[in-house]
C-alpha cells in the first residue's frame, strides 16, 4: 500500500538517533518513533544516514542520499534537498526536481517483538 506520507511532515519533529547495526541490519526500539513522525538514523559504518518515517503504524526507510551523484541529501521543508545540483525529493523518495532522475533509495524494514529492523541489504 502506497502511504500517504506528505502529511506526517509538517508536524514532524526529526530527531536523530544512533541505530546499532548487524549484518546490514539497523534496529530501532518501537518506542523511539512515535506515529507520524520521523526519524535519522546513524551508524559510523553507514556512509549515508537513513530516514525512517512512521506514518499510521507503517514504515518507511530512505537512503539519505541523492540519485544523481550520491550526494547527501538535508531535509527541507517538506521535502528532502541536494544542494550539490538543487535536486529535491519527496518523503515517498520521488524526484520532485531533476537533474536526479532516480527515487531515493528505499530499504525494507520490519517488526520484530519492540524493535524495527531495517535492511540495508535490501534495497526495494
Ligand atoms: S548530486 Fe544531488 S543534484 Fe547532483
Amino acid at each position: 500500500m502506497m502511504l500517504p506520507i506528505h502529511d506526517v511532515v509538517a508536524n514532524a519533529k526529526t530527531k536523530k538517533y544512533k541505530a546499532s547495526l548487524v549484518d546490514g541490519t539497523l534496529t530501532v526500539p518501537l518506542a523511539e518513533i512515535a506515529d507520524d513522525n520521523m526519524l535519522i538514523l546513524k551508524n559510523k559504518e553507514l556512509e549515508f544516514n537513513i530516514l525512517l518515517i512512521r506514518k499510521e503504524g507503517e514504515f518507511k526507510a530512505l537512503q539519505m542520499m541523492c540519485t544523481h551523484e550520491g550526494v547527501p541529501v538535508t531535509l527541507s521543508g517538506e521535502t528532502m534537498h541536494c544542494s550539490a545540483h538543487g535536486s529535491r525529493f519527496d518523503f515517498d523518495g520521488n524526484v520532485l526536481q531533476e537533474p536526479a532522475l532516480k527515487p531515493l533509495i528505499q530499504y525494507e524494514v520490519s517488526l520484530n517483538n519492540n524493535s524495527i529492523l531495517i535492511n540495508t541489504t535490501k534495497s526495494k
